[in-house]
């Protein structure tokens, strides 16, 4: 059984939690002994865990007693801990985005290698059962090449958002562009690989939130077209669009995970609609966690989700802003 720590219990610690519930009553792969949160009310209630509030402490008194550490902390302490993590000795799950810019993510996969520590990124879409199956249509070619692909991500926020409101500034998330809208651009990378060139149009609609409202074209040159929006300051949302299409020379498919609106359908050139709505319900956190702790586990590389493609996705995220800076302009990658 692998033993790891978790830093940073605040709230997508939940969905790990939950994770790591359901694998201890499966008996693993892997369960937490430790956690550290610089708010010792985050620390209450962890039945036998060992427990820190100072990062550099957990990490000194865990070596040798921890396989890896799960970073749930603010993006803007992503690089600095996974590293310092990776030099101490352990393997490193990190939420996403992987970091701040593209260096930082850089550095991070330098680190994994000059250490030999298993980094992985959790972009946690591609551990669905959905995802999973729209990126085996593209891979088998059953309808013909993609033409084209739309993604929709958007909805309100509640305030405060995170610890201090961190979400919120745009220095320390990197706003909604780099939050948010990284799920879809990792999804675009892992489904249709880099673009050519990319081109943003956004606003910061709320002051100091970084980019928080987007339109992004993306260019492969092939006469394939992507777009993705982003918007998370809709007043009085009800929606929660989380929506995205892939229309192929013989088809398509739609998938709406909206809550309450979900479907995902397949449509073939003569009209026949398959319902793959049943794939929808995937325990995505657990699926992701597992394959982690798995490839820890058995010494193999992640490949279903490698750092260097997460680094990618930090690096396009950066071309986006730079686009947005200048109006639009199209900025090669
Ligand atoms: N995969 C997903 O779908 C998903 C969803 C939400 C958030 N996230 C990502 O997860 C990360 C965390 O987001 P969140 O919503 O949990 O934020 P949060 O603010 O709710 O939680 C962060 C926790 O870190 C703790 N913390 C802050 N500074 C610390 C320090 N120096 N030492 C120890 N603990 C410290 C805080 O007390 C808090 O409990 C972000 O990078 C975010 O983008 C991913």
């Amino acid at each position: 059984m692998l033993k790891a720590g978790l830093i940073g219990n605040g709230g997508i610690a939940r969905s790990h939690n939950k994770a790591y519930a359901r694998m201890r009553t499966e008996g693993g792969p892997v369960a937490v002994e430790a956690y550290c949160d610089i708010r010792p009310e985050q620390l209450a209630g962890l039945d036998g865990a060992r427990t820190y509030t100072d990062i550099d402490t957990m990490l000194a008194s865990e070596q040798g007693r921890l396989d890896y550490i799960d970073v749930c902390l603010p993006t803007y302490l992503h690089a600095e801990v996974a590293v310092k993590a990776m030099r101490a000795g352990f393997h490193v799950l990190c939420e996403k985005p992987m970091a701040l810019n593209h260096e930082l993510a850089r550095e991070m996969c330098r680190t994994a290698l000059a250490t030999g520590r298993t980094l992985m990124v959790g972009h946690v879409n591609r551990f669905m059962d959905d995802r999973r199956a729209i990126r085996d249509l593209c891979r088998s070619g059953e309808l013909g090449r993609v033409r084209s692909a739309e993604f929709y991500r958007e909805g309100g926020s509640r305030e405060p958002m995170g610890y201090h409101n961190w979400f919120r500034d745009g220095k320390l998330s990197g706003g909604a562009m780099l939050d948010l809208h990284i799920h879809d651009v990792d999804l675009i990378v892992w489904l249709f690989g880099l673009p050519q060139a990319v081109s943003a149009a956004a606003a910061t609609v709320i002051p100091g939130s970084g980019y928080d409202a987007m339109s992004v074209n993306y260019f492969y040159g092939d006469r394939t077209f992507v777009h993705a929006g982003c918007d998370w300051t809709i007043r009085h949302d009800t929606f929660n669009t989380r929506a995205m299409r892939v229309n192929f020379e013989r088809g398509y498919v739609f998938c709406d995970r909206s809550p309450g609106r979900q479907a995902f359908v397949k449509v073939a050139e003569d009209g026949t609609v398959t319902d793959l709505a049943g794939l929808l319900g995937s325990d995505f956190f657990y699926n992701e966690i597992r394959y982690y702790a798995t490839c820890v586990a058995e010494g193999r590389e992640v490949a279903d989700c490698p750092p260097e493609q997460s680094a990618e996705a930090v690096r396009l995220i950066m071309a986006e802003m730079a686009s947005a800076d200048r109006n639009g302009a199209r900025i090669e990658l």
